[in-house]
């Protein structure tokens, strides 16, 4: 029987760890409860376009197995109609617990209350769902990668602390390129308001494509041709968009260029000397995290969440990992030595895309 599995946020008092204790209480018998039937994962993602969602996406499922439990994983070409019904076909397979990572925040709400009707928990992978019950939010600290890339930009502009910028937030229909800018914001501001800091050109990449940063680039560099110093991009995939355009004219490593994700292009700009930084965010931690916490939601054990998240309706149980700044002085203690690319790929790749660079 399809149980109405309702989750109970209480105050983890007597727990050592300080955090939100999740538990839940089932009516009659859950799916995952049954004899013979492994526990069932809904993987919903909007898209597999940049690397990170493919590596993200191989990781949950051989945790999700090797925890033995099966798991249904869709990919929605950042449509938000697409993804809707693909939740509606994880719910019909019966899925015990839903993971999603949603293309829009806003939109997916709805997703979120047909799992809850079906009796489906609901975890929110990378990026909240706004405005909805949303049970579990796993995800890195997303603020704090904004101040980290602000952080780095201002501590090394030519002159740290002054100079002239172009700023490529992330999808306006994605809550983390929000908190991004609300993060870089932070740092910004006294630079900003001192006149130290000035904005020449900012502008939102549509779903976070390249050839959108790319085109914020150009316009920029037809504004002002080539009198800025640094461009704040929200992630590797519009660094790489920005860094063509200032390849194109001539610009390439001699305007520092922020990411995040730790892309294996991205490293391998890094060591070339086009692209500056990369936030890392380990997979290792994330997707980990949520197969976890969702095969112990689906066998009905409590699940400990140590911060909440507010997404405009309710406070949301989180577990939010800590990013890490990576840049060539440390690539080879971060990403080398977690196995998330290998040092051949990274530096053998590097001198190929030095190569290739005009
Ligand atoms: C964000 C995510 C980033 C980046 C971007 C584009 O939500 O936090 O890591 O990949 O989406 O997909």
């Amino acid at each position: 029987m399809n149980a109405r599995v309702i989750l109970v946020v209480i105050s983890c008092v007597l727990s050592v760890v300080t955090g939100l204790v999740l538990s839940h209480r089932a009516e009659g018998e859950a799916h995952a409860g049954g004899v013979n039937k492994k526990p069932l994962i809904g993987l919903s993602l909007d898209t597999l376009k940049e690397a990170r969602w493919q590596s993200d996406r191989d990781m949950i499922v051989k945790h999700v197995k090797e925890l033995g439990a099966d798991i249904l994983d869709t990919a929605a070409n950042s449509d938000d109609s697409v993804q809707i019904g693909d939740v509606e076909k994880l719910i019909t397979n019966k899925i015990d617990v839903l993971i999603i990572v949603p293309h829009d925040g806003k939109a997916m709400a709805k997703a979120v209350s047909m799992a809850h009707d079906a009796g489906i928990p609901v975890i929110a992978y990378d990026r909240i769902v706004r405005d909805s019950d949303l049970d579990l939010y796993v995800s890195f600290d997303n603020t704090k990668i904004g101040v980290l890339q602000g952080q780095y930009l201002v501590d090394h502009l030519p002159t740290p602390g002054k100079g002239k910028i172009i700023r490529i937030y992330g999808a306006k229909t994605d809550d983390n390129a929000r908190m991004l800018k609300e993060g870089q914001d932070q740092v910004l501001a006294p630079y900003i308001a001192r006149g130290d800091i000035k904005v020449v050109h900012e502008d939102w990449a549509d779903d976070w494509k390249p050839e959108v940063a790319k085109r914020i680039v150009n316009a920029a560099i037809t504004e002002h041709g080539g009198d800025f110093d640094a461009i704040l991009a929200s992630n590797d995939g519009t660094a790489g968009g920005a860094i063509q355009a200032l390849t194109e004219e001539g610009f390439a490593g001699k305007k520092m260029v922020t990411g995040q994700d730790a892309e294996l292009v991205a490293c391998q700009r890094i060591i070339a000397g086009t692209q500056a930084m990369t936030i890392y965010k380990p997979p290792t931690v994330e997707a980990v995290n949520a197969a976890e916490l969702a095969v112990k939601l689906a066998l009905h054990k409590p699940v400990i969440a140590g911060q909440s998240v507010n997404n405009g309706k309710v406070e949301v149980p989180s577990a939010l990992s800590e990013p890490i700044v990576v840049t060539p002085a440390n690539m080879e203690q971060t990403v080398v030595k977690d196995g998330f690319h290998t040092h051949d790929e990274v530096y053998r790749g590097a001198a190929a895309s030095a190569q290739k660079s005009p």
